[in-house]
């Protein structure tokens, strides 16, 4: 569809969160920075307004969205939790919220969100992010805002207004430009709805954290959770994701010829000179690499297809910790596509 109109760019001063505040209460659609990614905000409350973030990135509509609050006892309040699952919500809302940890909770019958942003699940995914525009315009709005990542469905999320821009202008009402995120990749999915916690989504809190307030978790099998008409139970994991428009090759520790480099620390390739790479943190600092990963990859993707390089290889990158995360977008971002022939698991 057209674009229906301008995006208005809003500074984070209080002028410009007011605005975003009003625009989100009077329905509109508001993207907006938090530690993690840019979010494409709403009402939560409005079927009408859900709608349209769904179809401003394109996003199939059994793929729920996470809500967002100002503080833990509004999340809980849409949430159904008998005593032992209330006492670990509160443990990890006190140990990370506000912060990048999403919680999935059963759903409370009376529950306000309406049906499309759970994707009429009877569970509900919940989070406080954290910065310091994102939580005042949530204390302004004062009202659950739904927000995926704001990117096209499937592509690489955003990590700057700018990138929002790149693919939502005229898509959406208004960015708030909170600058850079600091974490630079997507929240933790927690989910609590079973006996013992599910790792759903590797993210800004890592596994080794989670533990320590939980105990044992079972982390999800994404391999099994792919397909496009199979339901997961965290669709973000369908298998082709975070895709930039070229293939992604990991654990390249050799380079061939029409190949862009994306590397971490003082790792060289053999083989051909790259004529393009981008080093993701010189010092091996994995968290300098969540942040730059999403700007990386887009500048890669752009500046490859000029130099006329086919695929983007990526140096092997740590497994613990935020490395977890880190590998998990880049193995999604490496994916088969869906206009490419499917693998045998696929
Ligand atoms: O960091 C983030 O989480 C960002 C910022 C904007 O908060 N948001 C984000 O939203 O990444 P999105 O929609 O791109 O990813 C939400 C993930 C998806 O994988 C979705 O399937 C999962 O959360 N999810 C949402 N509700 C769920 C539910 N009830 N059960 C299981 N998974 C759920
Ligand atoms: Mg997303």
């Amino acid at each position: 569809p057209a674009p229906h109109h301008r995006t208005e760019r809003l500074d984070q001063d209080y002028d410009g969160i007011r605005r975003a505040a009003r625009l989100l209460r009077q329905g509109g659609l508001v993207a907006f920075g938090t530690e993690t990614v840019y979010g494409l905000g709403g009402l939560a409350t409005a079927q009408k307004t859900v709608e349209r973030i769904f179809q401003a990135k394109g996003r199939p509509s059994f793929n729920p969205l996470i809500s967002h609050f100002a503080a833990a006892e509004a999340a809980f309040a849409e949430a159904d939790m008998a005593i032992p699952l209330r006492d670990m919500a509160y443990d990890l809302a006190r140990r990370f919220w506000p912060g990048p940890l999403t919680l999935i909770l059963p759903r409370h019958a009376e529950s306000r969100l309406c049906p499309a942003v759970t994707a009429g699940l009877d569970t509900l995914a919940v989070r406080v992010p954290k910065g310091r525009a994102v939580e005042e315009l949530l204390r302004l709005t004062d009202q659950p805002i739904a927000a995926p990542s704001a990117n096209r469905s499937g592509r690489v999320s955003p990590s700057t207004a700018h990138h929002v821009l790149d693919e939502l202008e005229g898509r959406i009402d208004a960015v708030l430009d909170t600058g850079p995120c600091q974490v630079g990749l997507e929240s933790t999915v927690l989910d609590l709805t079973g006996t013992i916690p599910v790792l759903r989504r590797p993210g800004g809190v890592t596994l080794e954290e989670l533990q320590e307030v939980c105990g044992p978790i079972t982390v999800a099998d994404h391999e099994t959770a792919d397909g496009q008409n199979h339901r997961p139970s965290a669709p973000g994991q369908l298998t082709s994701h975070y895709a930039p428009s070229l293939p992604v090759r990991l654990n390249a520790t050799h380079i061939q010829p029409h190949e862009a480099f994306l590397t971490f620390g003082e790792q060289t390739a053999e083989g051909a000179t790259p004529a393009l790479s981008v080093n993701l943190s010189h010092s091996g600092n994995v968290e300098e690499a969540a942040r730059r990963l999403f700007a990386g990859l887009r500048q890669l993707d752009r500046a490859a297809t000029r130099h006329g390089l086919t695929t983007i290889a990526v140096a092997p990158l740590p497994e613990n910790g935020l490395g977890r995360a880190l590998k998990d977008r880049l193995k999604r971002a490496a994916a088969p596509r869906p206009a490419e022939p499917a693998s045998p698991s696929a």
